[in-house]
């Protein structure tokens, strides 16, 4: 049985275990990787506070306990009521079969949950930035499936031939 596990549930581990799948995932910089890191604990710090109204991090556990993905999603500032996915990754050997599209379905829904709870407007939009690089053809594919919509190419931003591409997806509100 597969658990999700989010907020003031996670702890040190689940970062270390983040980390550790991510970099196996093949498809992360050394570089990315370090800000995942940082990215995740100081997540996990916003759990204990307030912050967990505008920043979510979750994982996905198998009845083993072993770390099956993650997601992590947060309110873009000075904005209405946009949101970004800012990291999504699945263990290598729980790829294609629908983790991913669950954790992608969960942000979505956590990011209109927390938008209501914060009073916001009630349509709000959700931002997920991704490279063009053949390494990232499977995240685009979960990303077109699940209802996001490629919006911006920003040619070279990552290096000469990697664009930035930009997808969205709109509350149906
Ligand atoms: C992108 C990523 C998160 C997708 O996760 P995933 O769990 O493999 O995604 P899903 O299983 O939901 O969907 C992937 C494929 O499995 C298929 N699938 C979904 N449910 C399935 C099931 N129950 N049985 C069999 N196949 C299934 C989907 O149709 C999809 O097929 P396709 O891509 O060939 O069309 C994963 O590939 C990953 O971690 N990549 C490395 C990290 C990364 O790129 N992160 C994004 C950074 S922007």
């Amino acid at each position: 049985m597969h658990k999700l596990h989010w907020g003031s549930e996670l702890g040190q581990q689940d970062v270390v275990d983040i980390v550790k799948l991510a970099a196996e995932t093949g498809v992360f910089t050394p570089d990315e990787i370090d800000c995942l890191r940082e990215d995740s604990i100081e997540c996990l710090g916003l759990a204990q506070t307030d912050g967990e109204k505008r920043d979510a991090l979750a994982v996905l556990r198998d009845s083993s306990g072993a770390l099956l993905g993650f997601v992590q999603i947060g309110k873009l500032p000075i904005t209405e009521n946009s949101w970004c996915l800012w990291w999504i990754a699945v263990a290598k050997e729980a790829q294609g079969k629908g983790v991913g599209t669950l954790l992608l379905d969960w942000s979505f829904k956590k990011a209109e949950f927390l938008s209501c709870s914060l009073g916001s407007a009630r349509e709000f939009r959700m931002f997920i930035e991704t490279s063009s690089k053949d390494t990232f053809a499977p995240a685009r594919g979960l990303y077109t499936r699940s209802s996001f919509v490629e919006t911006a190419r920003i040619f070279n931003y990552y290096s000469t031939g990697d664009a930035k591409v930009i997808f969205v997806r709109e509350s149906e509100r």
